[in-house]
């Protein structure tokens, strides 16, 4: 039951844990053979998905971060540019408008005020079509898109989004196959996406799993004024997001960085009082990650690396290493997110702030 707590202390942490099914639902009926089909998405949409030469991605907060990732896998699996903006930002500008390009907002709610007037914005831009990727089936933005894809995550009841966010992350995904078959994704590519995702399910699991570990590693950071979060790649994203967990719930000023601006400027930040967590799976950027690792311990930060199993990077001085097990390069996103959802959740728990109600934020921001 959704508004029940259950076994769990908060919300936040319940739904963290309902995240395996979240994504068997969000997969439910899409995700079949090995084949990637939704048939619900609006009359017509495959027609556009054929004649979409570029993507416009608008969202907020954790909603924003999902659409970050899915600009990595839409670049690199369809070669369709895709732009990505906050919806704040958005609203207010000129914005100029590739040829044939397709609209999408990304919201938990459907509701956000920010988003909502970007949708209201681009119909009268002259897209392609519009279309919505929501957790909530009777909202606003569902209403006004031409096309919705539900995510299914249940009531999210937690302030801080988290298994809306890897059904957004999945259900990018299942977008991204989609659009790309309209268009002759290779029926290969079709399969090791396909595959990743039968596997999901249980890799976030074994991340699960793992929370007592966590949990310890949370007194690590809870007298900290500070994080810093490092990813590569895909990966950027999920730093950007565990720093916004962070923030929002332990009130621990955090910030992301993609490791290689690290010398642009944070470097200087390093010192014996930082904590750097770094998200590094096995991927092509793991050893340029190894060497952003290194410039951050030569100047004696706190290195918390949370890296796959075979990534050969050892706990030493100034550097702990956190296993996870992730095997699929593309589905790795959704398999990190979880012990950064963890951290942050086990750090408010010390700190003792009201981690399902932090203060001064609201769970839909429906006014401006
Ligand atoms: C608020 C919530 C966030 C959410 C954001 C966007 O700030 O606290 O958790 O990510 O709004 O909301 P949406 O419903 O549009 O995804």
């Amino acid at each position: 039951d959704a508004v029940d707590k259950g076994r769990f202390r908060h919300f936040m942490l319940k739904e963290i844990f309902e995240q395996p099914q979240v994504v068997n639902d969000t997969l439910e009926g899409r995700l079949v053979n090995h084949k990637i089909i939704i048939e619900t998405l609006g009359a017509n949409a495959n027609k556009v998905f054929a004649d979409t030469k570029a993507i416009q991605i608008i969202a907020c907060g954790t909603s924003y971060h999902a659409a970050l990732v899915a600009k990595y896998w839409i670049e690199d699996y369809l070669q369709i540019p895709c732009l990505v903006e906050i919806a704040s930002e958005y609203r207010y500008r000129q914005t100029a408008v590739l040829p044939n390009s397709l609209f999408v907002t990304i919201s938990q709610s459907g509701e956000t005020a920010d988003t909502m007037a970007a949708l209201k914005k681009a119909k009268e831009q002259g897209y392609l079509g519009t279309l919505t990727v929501c957790n909530s089936p009777a909202s606003s933005m569902v209403r006004e898109s031409d096309f919705t894809l539900l995510t299914r995550a249940g009531t999210e009841i937690g302030v801080a989004s988290t298994k809306a966010f890897t059904a957004q992350l999945v259900s990018l995904m299942l977008l991204m196959v989609t659009i790309g078959k309209a268009q002759g994704l290779e029926e290969s590519k079709e399969k090791s996406i396909a595959e990743a995702l039968e596997h999901l399910p249980s890799e976030i699991q074994a991340a699960l799993d793992q929370a007592e570990a966590i949990e310890d590693l949370s007194e690590r950071f809870a007298e900290k004024h500070h994080t810093l979060f490092l990813g590569r790649g895909q990966q950027y994203p999920i730093a950007m997001e565990a720093a916004l967990k962070l923030k929002e719930i332990s009130y621990i000023h955090a910030e992301a960085y993609a490791a290689g601006e690290l010398k642009h400027g944070p470097l200087a930040l390093i010192d014996k009082e930082m904590p750097i967590v770094v998200v590094a799976p096995k991927d092509n950027l793991l050893e340029k990650l190894k060497s952003n690792i290194e410039e951050v311990r030569s100047r004696g930060g706190q290195l918390f690396v949370f890296a796959d199993e075979s990534a050969n990077i050892q706990s030493s001085d100034g550097i702990t290493v956190f296993p996870i097990k992730s095997q699929y390069t593309i589905t790795a996103p959704m398999v990190y997110t979880i012990p950064m959802q963890l951290l942050s959740y086990y750090v408010a728990i010390i700190k003792g702030t009201d981690v399902d109600q932090p203060r001064n934020l609201a769970k839909s921001v429906t006014v401006e």
